[in-house]
C-alpha cells in the first residue's frame, strides 16, 4: 500500500478491506524528545466511507501505537482474534502503567507514582496548565517571601491589619464574607450554600450528649418550643463527632481542634440560624453550651471554633477524600480495565483528565509529613491527619455519594434557599438522563451488562481497591442491571464534576478571610463563659504565617487555569455513532438552559450561588 502525507492527510489509492485496527509508528525526528501527540486519524476509503480512529495519546520517539476504529464495542461483540488479543494486550500495558498503591492503610488506594513525571504523558497536565499552575504558585510564594510573612509567628494585632494583607482585587463573595463573617445569618447560611453543604441534617431528637434545654433556646425560638420546632422539621444539627479525640497539631506551634455540636433553627423567614453550640462531645461543666444571648465575644469565639472544625472536615473529608481520592479511584479503574473502544471508557474519558497529576501534587505539597501544608499550618496536620482520613473512609457510603439519596437521608428536601441541593439535583438529573441514553444505546439489555467482563472487573476494582472491599459502604461489587449501572456511572461523573465544584470553587471566596475559615486555633476552647474579649480572639486565631500560607494555598486551589473544560465540553471526538452524538448535543443544551435559570435566580440574590452554574463546573477533578 502506498501512503503519501499531505498536510496531515494520508491518501491511499487501494481498497482497504475491513479496517479492524491501525498501527501508527513515530519515526525518529531530529533528536529524542520529539514526541508526537496524535489526536485522531480519519480514513476516507476509495469506496467513499470515512473511518475515524481516535487516539489522543503521545507516540513516543521511535515507538508505535495500535488504534481502534471509533465505533464503540464490547469484548463480547468482538469476533476477530487479532483484535481480541490486542484489546487484552492494551489493558495489560495500561495495568503496567497505572499500578495501585496503598498510600495510607485504611484509605482508598492511589496510583503507584511518586511524581507527576512518573505518569504517562497523556494523563499529565498540558503545557499550558502546567505553566499556569507554576506561575500562580510562584506568584503566591513570591508574595509570601517578599513580605516576610510566611514564617511570621506573631498574632494579628487587629482585623484591619489582617484586611490589609490582601492587595489584589476581591470577589463579591470575598467582600461579603469579610463584612458579615461574624453574623449568625452568614454562619448558618454556609451550612447550606458555603463550601461544605454536606454537614447539616434535620434533627428530630437531640443527641444525648447535647443537653440543650427549652429554657436555653426559648429566646431564639420566639415563643415556640424546641420540641414543637423539631416536630415541624425546623431544627437542624451539625455534629462534628468524627473529630472527637483528635489532638491538634503540635508541629511548629501548638494548635487545638474541637469536635462541636451545632443546633440550628430554620426560622419563619427562611433563615438558618445557630441557636446553641457545644464545642466538645462530652457534656460537662467545662464544656458549656454557648447561646446567641451570651456575651458577644463568647458567642463569636464558639462560632470560630466551629468554623475551624469545619476547615478540618471540609478539606480532609469532603474535599480531599470524597472528591479527589474517589475520583482517582474511578480514574484508575477506568484506565486499567476499560480499553479505549469500550463505550464506558469513552463516556468517562472527559471526567478523568488531570486527576492523577493533581492528586500526586496534593500528596506532595499538602499531605507530605515533612514539607506539606497540613503539617505546618493546620490543626488537623500531624498524627490526626491519617486518623481523620481513616475515620472518614470508614464512614463512606454509596448513598451519601448519590445526591438525591443524600438529601433525603439528611432530611433536607424541604429546607428553603438550599441552592446546592436545588442546582445539584438538576445537574444530577441532567447527567443521569445523558448517561442513561448513552448506556442504554450500547448495552440494550441487562444480559449484556452481566456478560461485560471488562465492566465487571472495573466495578470489582473500585469496590476492592477504592472502597477496601467493605460491604457496609453499599458500593456494588458487580452489576446485574442497566438501572444500577446507570446510577453508579451518574454518581461517578457527578462526583468528579459537580460535587468537586461545590466544595472546591469557593475555597478562597469563603476561606480567604481567615476568621471565617481558620486552619487551626492557637488557644484551647473556652471552658467558661465571660472570659473572652477581642484580644483573646486575636490570640486564638491563626498567626500571620498560618494565615498567609493558608490564603496562598486556597488561592492556588481555587484558581482555574486557562486549560480547563466545563461539564458538557467534549474536547476529544471519541464517539462517532449518531445516537451518542445527539445525546451529547442535548446534554449541552440542557446544561446551557440550566445555566440560564441559575443566572436568573442569582440576579435576585444578595449573595449569588454560582458554584454549580454549569459554566463553572469542570468536567473533572483537576484542581
Ligand atoms: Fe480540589
Amino acid at each position: 500500500m502506498f501512503l503519501q502525507e499531505i498536510q496531515n492527510e494520508l491518501i491511499c489509492a487501494d481498497s482497504l478491506g475491513d479496517l479492524i485496527q491501525m498501527e501508527v509508528h513515530s519515526k525518529p525526528f531530529l533528536s529524542p524528545g520529539n514526541n508526537w501527540f496524535c489526536s485522531k486519524i480519519s480514513v476516507l476509503t476509495p469506496e467513499g466511507d470515512t473511518h475515524l480512529f481516535p487516539c489522543y495519546r503521545w507516540v513516543d520517539y521511535g515507538s508505535s501505537l495500535v488504534l481502534s476504529p471509533a465505533p464503540a464495542k464490547f469484548l463480547f461483540q468482538e469476533t476477530n482474534p487479532i483484535v481480541q488479543k490486542q484489546r487484552k494486550r492494551a489493558l495489560e500495558e495500561s495495568q503496567g502503567n497505572f499500578g495501585w498503591r496503598v498510600y495510607v492503610e485504611g484509605l482508598p488506594q492511589t496510583v503507584d507514582a511518586d511524581k507527576a513525571k512518573d505518569l504517562p504523558e497523556e494523563v499529565r497536565f498540558s503545557f499550558s496548565k502546567a505553566m499556569d499552575f507554576d506561575r500562580l504558585l510562584e506568584k503566591e510564594l513570591a508574595f509570601l517571601n517578599t513580605q516576610h510573612l510566611a514564617k511570621n509567628t506573631e498574632q494579628w494585632k487587629s482585623y484591619s491589619e489582617l484586611d490589609q494583607v490582601l492587595c489584589e482585587k476581591r470577589s463579591l463573595t470575598y467582600e461579603y464574607v469579610r463584612k458579615h463573617w461574624d453574623e449568625d445569618e452568614l454562619f448558618g447560611y454556609q451550612f447550606l450554600n458555603g463550601i461544605n453543604p454536606m454537614m447539616i441534617q434535620r434533627c428530630s431528637k437531640l443527641p444525648e450528649n447535647f443537653p440543650v434545654t427549652e429554657e436555653m433556646v426559648k429566646d431564639s425560638l420566639k415563643g415556640s418550643t424546641l420540641e414543637q420546632e423539631m416536630q415541624n422539621g425546623h431544627i437542624f444539627l451539625c455534629d462534628y463527632k468524627i473529630l472527637d479525640g483528635l489532638m491538634g497539631n503540635v508541629h511548629v506551634r501548638q494548635q487545638y481542634l474541637t469536635a462541636p455540636l451545632v443546633l440550628l433553627y430554620n426560622n419563619p423567614e427562611g433563615l438558618m440560624l445557630p441557636i446553641a453550640i457545644q464545642l466538645m462531645q462530652k457534656p460537662g461543666t467545662e464544656n458549656p453550651i454557648f447561646l446567641p444571648a451570651d456575651l458577644e465575644h463568647d458567642w463569636l469565639l464558639a462560632k470560630i471554633f466551629v468554623r475551624s472544625a469545619e476547615f478540618a472536615l471540609h478539606e480532609v473529608d469532603f474535599h480531599l477524600l470524597r472528591t479527589h481520592l474517589l475520583a482517582e479511584v474511578f480514574t484508575m479503574a477506568t484506565l486499567r480495565n476499560l480499553p479505549s473502544m469500550h463505550p464506558l471508557f469513552k463516556l468517562l474519558f472527559p471526567h478523568i483528565r488531570y486527576t492523577l497529576q493533581i492528586n500526586i501534587m496534593a500528596r506532595n505539597m499538602l499531605l507530605s509529613k515533612e514539607i506539606g501544608y497540613f503539617i505546618n499550618f493546620a490543626a488537623v496536620g500531624g498524627d490526626s491527619l491519617p486518623k481523620l482520613m481513616r475515620r472518614a473512609t470508614a464512614s463512606l457510603t454509596y448513598s451519601s455519594l448519590c445526591l438525591p439519596d443524600n438529601i433525603s437521608e439528611r432530611g433536607l428536601e424541604e429546607v428553603p434557599h438550599y441552592y446546592y441541593r436545588d442546582d445539584g439535583t438538576k445537574l444530577w438529573n441532567i447527567i443521569d438522563k445523558f448517561v442513561e441514553g448513552v448506556l442504554t444505546h450500547f448495552y440494550k439489555s441487562d444480559i449484556n451488562v452481566q456478560r461485560d467482563t471488562e465492566l465487571q472487573q472495573w466495578i470489582r476494582e473500585i469496590f476492592t481497591n477504592g472502597f477496601l472491599g467493605s460491604d457496609s459502604t453499599g458500593i456494588p461489587q458487580s452489576f446485574n442491571t442497566m438501572k444500577y449501572l446507570i446510577k453508579f456511572v451518574t454518581m461517578v461523573i457527578f462526583t468528579a464534576s459537580v460535587q468537586h465544584a461545590s466544595v472546591n470553587a469557593g475555597q478562597f471566596d469563603f476561606g480567604g478571610w481567615m476568621p471565617n475559615f481558620p486552619s487551626g486555633l492557637r488557644k484551647p476552647h473556652p471552658k467558661q463563659k465571660g472570659q473572652t474579649n477581642e484580644d483573646t480572639i486575636l490570640e486564638t486565631l491563626p498567626d500571620v504565617g498560618m494565615t498567609v500560607n493558608t490564603m496562598a494555598i486556597l488561592k492556588v486551589l481555587s484558581t482555574k487555569s486557562t486549560d480547563h473544560y466545563p461539564l458538557g465540553y467534549f474536547r476529544e471526538e471519541l464517539f462517532e455513532e449518531e445516537v451518542p452524538c445527539k445525546l451529547m448535543k442535548k446534554f449541552q443544551e440542557d446544561l446551557k438552559s440550566l445555566s440560564g435559570l441559575i443566572k436568573e435566580r442569582n440576579a435576585t440574590l444578595e449573595l449569588p450561588y454560582t458554584f454549580l452554574d454549569p459554566e463553572n463546573v469542570d468536567n473533572s477533578v483537576a484542581l
